[in-house]
């Protein structure tokens, strides 16, 4: 389980995030919805612990501990995982060889687990061999991305808008790989991990059946509910609207 506590972050000396608070229980997958500069990819970063979002008040509780204050690279060695929204370009290390460290290989040479997995993710054994993010498109991130997160098998799987700029028959292939990610085709009693998933479009729900949606403006959760009425609201008020009625 994951519990966020009052959540207080600042960003290069700005209050981003303000007395967030959020629980998603085991097998549980959330949306996170808002508009543009609200504090959705900061929650991401936040929750993996970056060192330029500074808390300044509130806890993150995972799996009953507290890592708050630990380093990113513990929290991922305690299950959290993310697909970026903005990746960097990692010169001289191929996506191959990243796909492999995902995975606890301790080889460079492009196994038959990496490419089998890859091959799924409409990804080929050339694509492999390319700088990770150097020239790729922006499908192709997405996609490279959600390959790195499903390699690492993360407990709790953080993924920032995996369905922007991504084709039709993409945003097929990359719908049931996260459906698949977040075993959204277990009964809810067997589902172990946990997922949050921010996207601005309703195609992906179809795919990945969330449990619960929360909408972030100006940096505070000022709604949750169910996430196909939260998105209905949203297109049919806006922001600020469904935000009204959802405090009515
Ligand atoms: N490193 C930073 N330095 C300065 N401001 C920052 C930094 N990171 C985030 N911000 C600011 O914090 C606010 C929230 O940014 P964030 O990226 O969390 O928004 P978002 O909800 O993910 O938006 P989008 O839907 O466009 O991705 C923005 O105003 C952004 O400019
Ligand atoms: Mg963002």
């Amino acid at each position: 389980m994951l519990e966020i506590r009052g959540l207080t972050v600042d960003v290069a000396g700005r209050r981003v995030l303000n007395d967030v608070n959020m629980i998603i229980q085991e097998g549980e997958a959330h949306v996170l919805l808002g508009p543009n500069g609200s504090g959705k990819t900061t929650l991401l970063l936040s929750i993996l612990g970056f060192p330029r979002y500074e808390v300044k008040e509130g806890e993150i509780i995972f799996k009953g501990e507290d890592i708050t204050d630990l380093h990113t690279s513990e929290r991922v060695k305690r299950g959290i995982g993310i697909s970026f929204q903005n990746p960097p370009v990692i010169k001289g290390v191929n996506l191959g060889s990243m796909v492999n460290i995902c995975m606890g290989e301790k080889t460079d040479e492009i196994t038959e687990k990496t490419l089998e997995l890859a091959g799924k993710m409409n990804l080929s054994e050339e694509f492999l061999k390319r700088d990770v993010n150097f020239g790729f498109s922006g499908g192709e991130v997405k996609r490279s991305e959600i390959l790195q997160l499903i390699a690492q098998h993360s407990d709790f799987a953080m993924l920032d808008e995996p369905d922007s700029g991504v084709d039709i028959e993409n945003m097929e292939l990359i719908g049931k790989m996260i459906g698949e990610l977040l075993q959204r085709d277990y009964l809810p009693s067997k589902r172990k991990r946990m997922g949050l998933i921010i996207t601005h479009l309703a195609t992906i729900l179809d795919y990945i059946h969330a449990d619960r949606a929360h909408v972030m403006l100006n940096g505070r959760i000022v709604c949750s509910g169910v996430p196909e009425e939260l998105l209905s609201g949203i297109k049919k008020n806006g922001y600020e609207g469904c935000m009204r009625l959802c405090q009515k």
